[in-house]
């Protein structure tokens, strides 16, 4: 298959055959950045680079990662295509496996992977499927990231309706400070969330 074109405002990227194509979650993510130039940005699971390209256009440093080879190399290919070299690196690995650390970040951005499904379902893509329940992967994701965040470094978390926001809130309330729902809106067949949270410590 030849691969697609997806834009967000001005910016376009290439999807690769088989890499997650920027939806509504994606832009919703994307307009909910707020980055002061100078930010340091940690992205995890990036797909084709287009939130990580908006962030670094807007005047962070980021390092992004995902652990599909194939979402690498488109990401790296848009990265190039945007001339975002210098300010964004990409790297490969199951979420912050490949963070050294001892890095921090002021903003970590994830758009996780949050429909129900198992590697032993047919219909199975590790680009949506999130676990049992959906939110495994979010709650995995979680319980690491808080040491991965700058003293007063904050979260955006894509959730949505159809998995279970409220259990994940629950779970945010636990780990961050300053919780808040600040973004949602109803789509066709799901409300999408965008949760922020701050570093406790
Ligand atoms: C819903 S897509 C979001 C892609 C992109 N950030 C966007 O908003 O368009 C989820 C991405 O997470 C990646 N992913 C899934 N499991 C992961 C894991 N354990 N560690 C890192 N990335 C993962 C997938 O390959 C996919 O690219």
């Amino acid at each position: 298959m030849t691969p697609s074109v997806a834009f967000y405002e001005d910016i376009w990227v290439v999807v690769d055959d088989g890499v997650y194509e920027p939806a509504d979650d994606t832009f919703m993510l994307c307009a909910n950045l707020e980055i002061a130039p100078g930010e340091t940005v940690l992205e995890i699971g990036t797909g084709c680079g287009l939130v990580a390209i908006v962030a670094a256009k807007a005047g962070a440093k980021v390092v992004a990662t995902d652990q599909s080879a194939a979402a690498v190399q488109n990401a790296r290919k848009n990265v190039t295509l945007h001339g975002c070299g210098s300010r964004i690196e990409i790297r490969q690995g199951d979420l912050f496996d490949p963070i050294n650390t001892k890095e921090t970040f002021t903003l970590v951005l994830i758009n996780p992977p949050y429909l129900p499904g198992t590697k032993e379902d047919p219909a199975f893509d590790p680009a949506w499927s999130g676990g049992i329940k959906g939110y495994e992967l979010t709650e995995r994701f979680l319980d690491q990231c808080v040491q991965y965040l700058d003293p007063n470094g904050r979260l955006l978390l894509v959730q949505s309706s159809l998995t279970d926001p409220e259990h994940i809130q629950l779970r945010l309330e636990r780990l961050f400070r300053m919780v808040k729902v600040k973004d949602e809106k109803a789509f066709f067949f799901e409300r999408l969330l965008i949760f922020e949270a701050q570093d406790p410590k």
